[in-house]
């Protein structure tokens, strides 16, 4: 018997309906299709629309899916932790609105946030409650309705953000398999260039600061872009090297989808050749929280017991890391 694991038993995801795609970008800011796709390899991504819609409604939908899938009673549920960088406000945390609508009663609940890092963050935090032994079943979200930040007059930003959610379930495993390893890493002198101004306790709402766009993400592309490339690409081959792993060992590279050029070199850097790299940034965009569970609930069916993944991701803050997983089932349960 092995010491106790969070493993990954089941995974769900949720985007919204509306598609928005290159060719209606290029109907708001000065922009083509060719050049979205060559720089960044998005073709669409999803929005979602309507009235008081927050993030909560997309992390409700995929918990829903994910115990329904997994046959859990929400009672069982013994925490919750949402990644977001778009809670529905400021408080309570959008995890508590998500274990209200699902009925997880029995459960305590927060946000963590790390921006494109806040999936890993939160998988890490979590596996630390299960391996204490302490609890039995944890919910990560990942979940982000970044159309609600993004300033859809500035084409440097808005043509990579998308909104979705995606949901995973922990549970002990003493065979061998769930959350092996990980190195986790910030560096807050990163803030400069990836933030959002103005909404909190620094730069409180105005009309000021609502006249200035300052509630809208504010990203220096190109300073994000060098150091998304060297540091996705460095701990991920960190965490493999530490644990021995050599190229053929990797069954996947679950990477952030934020830009198709800094996975290709994560794969580079990794060895790796693309039929091991989970890819579905050309249908979504960069959904910060949501991009490695939704990639995760996409490939769920080609995953195999046994199988080793590299999750890894960039993001505001800077925030990065890499998590190695032994995946414990085989395909759709
Ligand atoms: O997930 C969180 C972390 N975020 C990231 O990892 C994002 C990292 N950054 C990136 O992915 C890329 O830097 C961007 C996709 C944001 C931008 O691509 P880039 O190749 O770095 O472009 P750039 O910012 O260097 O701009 C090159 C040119 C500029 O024009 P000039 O100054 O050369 O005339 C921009 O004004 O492209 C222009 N440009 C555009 N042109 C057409 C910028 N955005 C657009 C656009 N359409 N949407």
């Amino acid at each position: 018997m092995h010491k106790i694991r969070a493993a990954i038993t089941g995974v769900q995801g949720y985007v919204p309906d509306y598609i928005l795609t290159n060719k209606e970008l290029e109907t708001m800011v000065d922009t083509t299709d060719e050049w979205i796709t060559s720089r960044t390899g998005i073709r669409e991504r999803r929005i979602l629309k309507g009235k008081d819609q927050g993030t909560s409604v997309m992390g409700i939908e995929a918990v829903k899916g994910l115990l329904k899938k997994t046959n859990t009673d929400p009672k069982e549920i013994d925490l919750l932790i949402c990644a977001t960088v778009t809670p529905d406000m400021q408080f309570p945390a959008t995890a508590n609105i998500i274990a209200d609508a699902v009925g997880a009663i029995n459960a305590f609940n927060y946000d963590i946030n790390a921006a494109c890092s806040g999936f890993i963050y939160s998988l890490v935090t979590a596996s630390k409650f299960i391996e204490s032994g302490a609890y039995k079943k944890v919910i990560v979200v990942g979940a982000d309705k970044m159309s609600s930040i993004i300033d859809y007059t500035d084409r440097a930003t808005c043509i990579i953000f998308g909104d979705g959610a995606g949901a995973v379930l922990l549970e002990p495993n003493t065979d061998g398999y769930g959350i092996m390893d990980a190195i986790l890493k910030s560096d807050g002198s990163g803030a400069q260039y990836l933030h959002q101004k103005a909404g909190g306790s620094r730069r409180p709402a105005s009309y000021d600061t609502v006249y200035r766009r300052e509630h809208f993400v504010y990203q220096e592309g190109q300073a994000v872009f060098k150091f998304a490339v060297t540091n996705m690409a460095e701990v991920s081959a960190e965490v493999m090297e530490r644990n021995h792993l050599k190229p053929q060992d990797i069954a996947w590279l679950v990477p952030h989808q934020a830009n198709k050029r800094i996975i290709e070199a994560t794969a580079q850097r990794m060895q790796l050749p693309e039929e091991k790299v989970m890819l579905n940034i050309h249908k979504y965009g960069n959904t910060t929280s949501g991009t490695i569970p939704l990639c995760l609930w996409e490939y769920e069916s080609k995953l195999k017991r046994g199988d080793n993944l590299i999750l890894s991701a960039f993001g505001g803050g800077f925030t990065w890391g890499a998590v190695y997983v032994r995946w414990a089932y085989d395909g759709l349960k």
